[in-house]
């Protein structure tokens, strides 16, 4: 029993530490996944296929803003195939505030 209990606090413990910020890399990765058939997501990629703004332009037009940037991404995009969940649209947000820099 105290050993089941000492899983659960350390499990706890290891969700708390993920849960804090938004995460950059995993949007990184959600950004090559999800995105690129359309947006240039990153300096070196090639070419867009629907001419989307590149998310370099998009960091520019948002600078650092958080929040404009989280309301871009959720804003009108109706041919967009995929609907990021609060914290994916966070940490996609938080990859993008990196290109504009
Ligand atoms: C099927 C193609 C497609 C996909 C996939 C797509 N986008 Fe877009 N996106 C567009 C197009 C086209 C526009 C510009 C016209 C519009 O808003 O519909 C746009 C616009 C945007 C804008 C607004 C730019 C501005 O100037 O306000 C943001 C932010 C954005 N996309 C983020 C994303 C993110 C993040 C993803 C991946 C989760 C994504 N898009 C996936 C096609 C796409």
């Amino acid at each position: 029993m105290k050993r089941q209990l000492m899983v659960i606090a350390l499990a706890t413990i290891w969700a708390a530490s993920f849960a804090h910020a938004a995460d950059a890399e995993y949007g990184r990765r959600l950004a090559q996944s999800q995105c690129a058939a359309c947006h240039i997501v990153a300096p070196g990629q090639r070419q867009d296929v629907a001419q989307a703004p590149p998310f370099e332009t998009i960091a520019r037009k948002y600078g650092a803003n958080a929040e404009l940037l989280v309301n871009a991404i959720r804003g009108p995009h109706p041919k967009m195939n995929f609907s990021p969940t609060d914290g994916e649209t966070g940490d996609l947000a938080a990859y993008i505030g990196t290109l504009g820099r």
